[in-house]
């Protein structure tokens, strides 16, 4: 069977921020074209994050099969957004960020290599085809509107609570 839109979604997106951490990893220092990048990247992955838990881990956290791949991703969620709060807090570019910035990409790039390989085909296999299309609607929907509210949030904090 084809692969449903909401894997497609989730995935163009990943290649998309596979392509902003390679580029980041060649910048240097502390520059305008660097800073914006980050930015955009920082954007970019919370907004996708929250999104994702509202349509796909929503869903998965519903079933009893899927509870703990669903846990699993969603913290892990936790710990890049902190990690990149801890980027914020270190002087842009210094040696320390750029240790921080390697981490922090080793550590998301397991995590979305781990979602393609793992949790997209658990749930593939779980969910009907009907829930699936919801959950490509939601994310379509809610991903945009989770980018207006990345723009008021830094990482790392609780200020949505
Ligand atoms: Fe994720
Ligand atoms: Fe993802």
């Amino acid at each position: 069977m084809a692969e449903a839109q909401i894997y497609k979604d989730l995935k163009a997106d990943h290649d998309k921020q596979r392509a902003m951490l390679e580029e980041l990893a060649g910048l240097q220092g502390d520059t305008k074209k660097r800073r914006d990048l980050f930015e955009k990247f920082r954007l970019e992955v919370q907004s996708h994050a929250a999104a994702e838990e509202e349509s796909l881990y929503a869903t998965m956290l519903g079933e009893p099969d899927l509870r703990d791949e669903a846990r699993h991703s969603v913290s892990e969620h936790k710990e890049i957004d902190d990690l990149m709060g801890e980027m914020m807090d270190l002087d842009f570019g210094s040696d320390e960020w750029n240790a921080k910035f390697f981490h922090m990409r080793h550590r998301y790039e397991h995590h979305i290599d781990e979602e393609e390989e793992e949790m997209f085909p658990a749930a593939a296999k779980e969910l009907d085809a009907e829930t699936e299309i919801e959950m490509a609607e939601t994310y379509e929907e809610r991903k945009p509107e989770e980018l207006k509210l990345a723009k008021a949030n830094p990482p790392g904090g609780d200020e949505r609570d």
